[in-house]
């Protein structure tokens, strides 16, 4: 048995797991610049009736069909209106319109909606009602926002993380600086003073014992500093940032004698702390990663503020870098730095060059969302 066209349509519209619906005004409207649009649309959400739907339709709203022939716009969205009917102005404007609605199912759960709708018109070009195919999205919409906002709350967990390190590590500096460098500095000069009583008793052998302490002390007193610095580049209080970088920068090519490349174009004054020091800290890494890896003979590097950014490039001649190094799960180094980034809303882009070596870019937001 064959069928014949028309009952084909029929089960087509019948069976679909898309919603299918018209509905049509009781009088056609004219709908132009001159019309007043407000009016009309009140007019509409009384007097525009759902003519015909599928059973999908009605399972969406969680009704037997019969139930939802004959509501009006008013009646699907008694809970909101306003946005309503922001949804089918749009839609007489343009004459179709694909969108997502939030709706309420007759039973008054929400529902995500998500449609295209089209107008049908007359021969005089008024419209007459319209028809829309339609899908309930609920469930993928409520994963795409937890996922946003798992995204979200990571970034912060990030952010807060990174500033209790900061935080950490400064109070950790501070107390070795006052607590270890008075300590030393208190000793050196106990054996200093005893240096000099056991060279007027001629004591030479322990006196040669106490300059040899007394040098070994020092060595310590460097090491102190060199971790307290490391802990909390004092430079980037005493300098600010750019200065700081300019520092970092001459002190890393001196210490590795590779030619530097410096371009700072930055009024960094009154950054926030949080920045600053995730820069510094950056470009420590960036700096180090040429020392460590690159087999450079130059390296260059660039500090902007522009358009509300600040971006740091560190780029070296280097042999480059592969895309599984700067994938690879030990590279705790370069995910830090990403890391760091993203806690402050920026990002990192990390690339090889045609011709060898590695570039490194940071950007960052100058106003960073609140952690
Ligand atoms: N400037 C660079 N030039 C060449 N290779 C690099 C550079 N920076 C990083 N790499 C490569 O990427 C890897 C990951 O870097 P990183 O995460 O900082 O780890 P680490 O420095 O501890 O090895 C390095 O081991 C190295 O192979
Ligand atoms: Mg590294």
């Amino acid at each position: 048995m064959s069928l014949s066209p028309d009952s084909l349509r029929e089960l087509f519209f019948a069976q679909s797991i898309d919603g299918f619906f018209i509905m049509m005004l009781d009088e056609p409207i004219e709908w132009n610049d001159a019309a007043d649009k407000d009016a009309i649309l009140d007019h509409v959400f009384q007097h525009q009736r759902m003519t015909i739907a599928n059973e999908a339709y009605a399972r969406q709203y969680r009704v037997a069909l019969p139930e939802l022939i004959g509501k009006t716009p008013a009646e699907f969205f008694t809970h909101d209106l306003e946005s309503g009917k922001a949804g089918w102005r749009a839609m007489f404007d343009a004459g179709h319109i694909h969108t997502e609605t939030d709706e309420r199912r007759m039973d008054g759960t929400p529902v995500r909606i998500e449609g295209h709708y089209l107008c049908v018109y007359d021969d005089r070009g008024r419209i007459t009602g319209h028809l829309g195919i339609q899908r309930d999205i609920t469930d993928r919409h409520r994963a795409a926002e937890e996922t946003a906002q798992s995204r979200e709350e990571l970034r912060a967990l990030a952010a807060r993380l990174e500033s209790i390190r900061e935080e950490e590590r400064t109070r950790i500096a501070r107390e070795l600086h006052d607590e270890l460098g008075q300590s030393l500095t208190g000793l050196k000069l106990d054996l200093a003073w005893m240096e000099r009583r056991l060279n007027r008793h001629s004591q030479s052998e322990l006196v040669d014992r106490c300059a040899n302490l007394l040098g070994r002390m020092d060595d310590v007193m460097i090491s102190v500093r060199r971790i307290v610095t490391e802990l909390r580049p004092s430079v980037l209080d005493q300098l600010g940032l750019a200065d700081a970088i300019e520092w970092q920068s001459h002190d890393f090519a001196g210490r590795t004698g590779l030619a530097l490349d410096l371009d700072i174009d930055c009024d960094c004054n009154a950054m926030p702390d949080a920045v600053t020091s995730a820069v510094f800290r950056m470009l420590q890494e960036a700096l180090n990663n040429v020392a460590k890896h690159a087999n450079a003979t130059r390296v260059a590097v660039a500090l902007r503020v522009e358009s509300g950014y600040l971006s740091l490039d560190v780029t070296d001649d280097g042999r480059g870098i592969t895309q599984s190094e700067m994938r690879g799960s030990h590279s705790l180094g370069l995910l830090g730095l990403r890391e760091r980034a993203i806690a402050l809303g920026g990002s990192v882009t990390i690339a090889s060059g045609e011709r060898g070596g590695t570039s490194v870019a940071l950007q960052l937001p100058l106003r960073p969302k609140a952690p």
